[in-house]
């Protein structure tokens, strides 16, 4: 039975769906039935390989490019002439079990039919995507969209992106990336929510909930699959897929809580790492997998591999071959092969020589047939259609949200002389190559995204009628841009190809290129504000001190241009704070806020903790963001309470216009059994309030909350000796002792 908008519209009323244990009865059933063949083609998800244009392997071909050997062009011509493989063969006989990357409802109903009419026991297949921020509408990506601090909106937007992307086949996003990342030269710093531990929580829990929706069965829902699992963001230097070391305190503390969160919200699958912890790869790391994941936490759901990396566990050096590589991941913990084809190329004839027990086996085809149970597949293997797809994708409602969700990540850094907002009929000169592309806003990930549907700088601001002239990259109109013009507006920042995946950067300052514009454009006296558009922190000392206005605008997706308009022109009054520090140079990476005091912190004197040649503190830290209103705190109070501490605080808006006040409570110990963050943080509360309102503000903190870990790995949850900080950043607090 193919989709049919009846099927689909009677679903949503909620039909009662299979419960836990008559799940449970199926899987054994179905169990007894499959063939080792047909267990290990449930083990196997295959990408659309493109094959039949070139000799060589895609990967291959993809280095041939990357070190020169082809071109460019000669690698889209290639491509151009590429089909895409779904293996049917292997479909039909059963050996496959999932497929990564399809999107759309054609392609994803032709294989499941396959799947469902010709293999012998009609398994459907699973397919997973990285629907990472948004599908076909894409919103802000999530380091941007972090700096809404508003759990709800998250959850909107997962859910948007929920309904777009399954209308196009997909049940499972691999999202949200609960990832702490310290280090701004690390790529993907750009697809998590910053540097905080709590924040990378809410955030990657309300990502649960939205994709997952009320009830994971509804064809609108999505399994969310946590990643990386676990510390990625901890890698050395910042160098992707680089080592991850470090001590078992820093890991449960500052680490895993994020990816906890996410299994609580009710994630349904996990990814693990390609870093190994401590000289053990995650995707061969039975403490991680089976110790921590399923009998600390209780997670009943299923593990799938990050790409190849199975395969890779030989060149991490700890498997000798595919065959080694493939026992000691299905022993470990790891359900699904993605790509890499070692558990279809080996696992039968482990089982077999009896180096693997079958029942390790079943095990991990029990947690995948779960989630197929669970997602409804087996009595509705075809969720969306055609029609379904075309009603689906970038509604109104849909776009409204994306300009919310714009609107609410970007932060205001700098606002000299409250040049901003702007008035309509200022005379504007636009320069830098990004104002005009749309694409740039789609960031990295936006698998679903059409470019041309999204809304450049430049359109943002004709859309709101601005008197606006454009200059691109051109320094020899600048003498006659500044002569006409109120403002000159520079769009600098970073490519999107520059964050994300296998995208770290030694240098995170601005290029050469862009900072000689902007000295040209501040040479000229005319005010010169700078919109950044980037996928990570950036070392702008320079624009700091010289720009009259600094507006951090990340990549924000189909309606970032219209956001950037109506913030510019004031119809929203921006209230994004940052998640992430902004250090003075690369040199200060990792550079953070919940850093340790040490016995001689940074100050005037020599002997104490500083570099020579950069200044100690960073040019914007986390959680700061201003706005075109002000608020004014006092009446901080700290008092013990039942399980723990309850904070209060007084927040008005003292300025002329209604705004938007994301209020952080933060935390330190004075002395512990270890030593601890100068400070960290407990809290956030959004508040709306109108010129002149005051609003008073209540954190109920619970003590096992605030706990730490002590040497001996005990967690400690005292109150001894502590301060409480309220405020509108991580540095501009008031604070009191407990
Ligand atoms: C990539 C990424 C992972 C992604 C997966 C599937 O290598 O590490 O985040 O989900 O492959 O595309």
């Amino acid at each position: 039975m193919m989709y049919q908008k009846a099927f689909y519209d009677g679903f949503l009323k909620g039909e009662d769906f299979m419960g836990a244990e008559e799940i449970g009865k199926k899987i054994d059933e179905l169990l007894k039935k499959m063939t080792l063949e047909e267990k290990t083609g449930q083990l196997r998800q295959c990408g659309p390989s493109l094959v039949g244009a070139f000799e060589v392997s895609f990967e291959e071909l993809l280095d041939m490019m990357f070190d020169g050997r082809i071109s460019k062009e000669e690698f889209d011509r290639l491509m151009g002439t590429a089909k895409q493989d779904f293996r049917e063969e292997d479909l039909r006989a059963g050996r496959i079990g999932s497929y990564n990357g399809i999107g759309d409802a054609e392609t994803a109903n032709r294989l499941q039919k396959i799947a469902v009419e010709e293999t012998r026991l009609g398994i459907p297949l699973l397919f997973g995507y990285d629907v990472i921020h948004g599908f076909r509408t894409v919103t802000p990506i999530p380091l941007a969209e972090s700096c809404a601090w508003e759990d709800g909106l998250w959850e909107r937007t997962a859910r948007l992106a929920a309904e777009e992307a399954t209308a196009a086949g997909v049940h499972m996003t691999f999202a949200p990336m609960a990832d702490v990342a310290k280090d701004a030269r690390w790529g993907r710093v750009s697809e998590g929510a910053g540097e905080d531990v709590l924040l990378n929580a809410h955030y990657g829990a309300s990502k649960v909930r939205g994709f997952q929706g009320k009830e994971l069965s509804a064809p609108d829902a999505m399994a969310a699959c946590v990643k990386h699992f676990a510390a990625y963001g901890a890698v050395e230097a910042g160098r992707d897929y680089n080592r991850v070391d470090l001590s078992r305190q820093k890991l449960y503390e500052e680490y895993l809580p994020a990816y906890k969160a996410c299994i609580e919200a009710g994630a349904r699958a996990v990814m693990p790492a390609f870093n190994d912890i401590n000289g053990v790869p995650c995707s061969v790391n039975k403490e991680l997998l089976r110790d921590i994941l399923r009998e600390d936490w209780g997670f009943d759901g299923m593990t799938v591999s990050d790409a190849n990396a199975i395969a890779e566990c030989v060149t991490h050096g700890i498997a000798r071959d595919k065959k080694d590589a493939a026992k000691q991941a299905i022993l470990a913990g790891m359900d699904m092969d993605m790509t890499s084809d070692s558990y279809h190329e080996e696992l039968i004839s482990l089982v077999e020589s009896g180096e693997v027990d079958e029942k390790i086996l079943d095990e991990a085809v029990s947690h995948i047939l779960r989630i197929k149970f669970e997602l409804g597949l087996f009595e509705h293997p075809y969720r969306t259609g055609a029609e379904r797809e075309r009603e689906a994708f970038l509604t109104p409602e849909a776009r409204k949200l994306a300009l919310e969700a714009a609107e609410k990540s970007i932060v205001l850094l700098k606002n000299d002389g409250r040049i901003l907002p702007l008035k309509k009929e200022t005379r504007i000169a636009v320069f830098g190559s990004m104002a005009e592309s749309a694409g740039e806003n789609t960031g990295a990930w936006a698998v679903g995204a059409h470019p041309e549907e999204c809304v450049s700088l430049l359109e943002g601001l004709q859309n709101e009628k601005a008197d606006v002239r454009f200059y691109g990259e051109n320094m020899e109109q600048i003498k006659e841009a500044a002569e006409s013009a109120d403002v000159l507006l520079a769009v600098l920042g970073e490519h999107k190809e520059e964050s994300g995946e296998a995208a770290s950067r030694a240098d995170i300052g601005l290029h050469a290129e862009q900072l000689s514009l902007f000295e040209e454009l501040v040479a000229t006296e005319k005010p010169v504000i700078v919109l950044l558009m980037n996928g990570r922190p950036l070392a702008i000392p320079e624009i700091a001190r010289k720009a009259s206005a600094v507006i951090e605008g990340w990549q924000l997706g189909t309606e970032a241009g219209n956001a950037y308009a109506r913030i510019l022109f004031g119809e929203t009054n921006p209230s994004g704070k940052l998640t992430v520090t902004f250090p003075y140079s690369s040199g200060q990476c990792p550079m953070y806020y919940a850093h340790i005091n040490t016995g001689r912190p940074g100050g005037k004197s020599k002997f104490t903790s500083k570099y020579l040649d950069t200044p100690l503190e960073p040019v914007y830290p986390f959680g700061f963001g201003l706005s075109y209103t002000e608020f004014s705190y006092d009446a901080l109070s700290v008092e013990k309470s039942g399980a723990g501490v309850t904070i209060r605080i007084s927040v008005k808006n003292v300025g002329d216009i209604p705004g938007e006040e994301v209020v952080q409570c933060y935390y330190s110990r004075r002395t512990a059994k270890r030593v601890g963050p100068v400070r960290k943080l407990a809290a956030y509360q959004k508040l709306f309030l109108e010129p002149g309102e005051t609003e008073k503000v209540v954190f109920e903190l619970k003590k096992e909350d605030l706990g730490y870990y002590d040497k001996d790995m005990n967690y400690v949850t005292d109150l001894e000796d502590m301060v409480f900080y309220a405020g509108t950043n991580s540095q501009d607090t008031l604070e009191q002792a407990l």
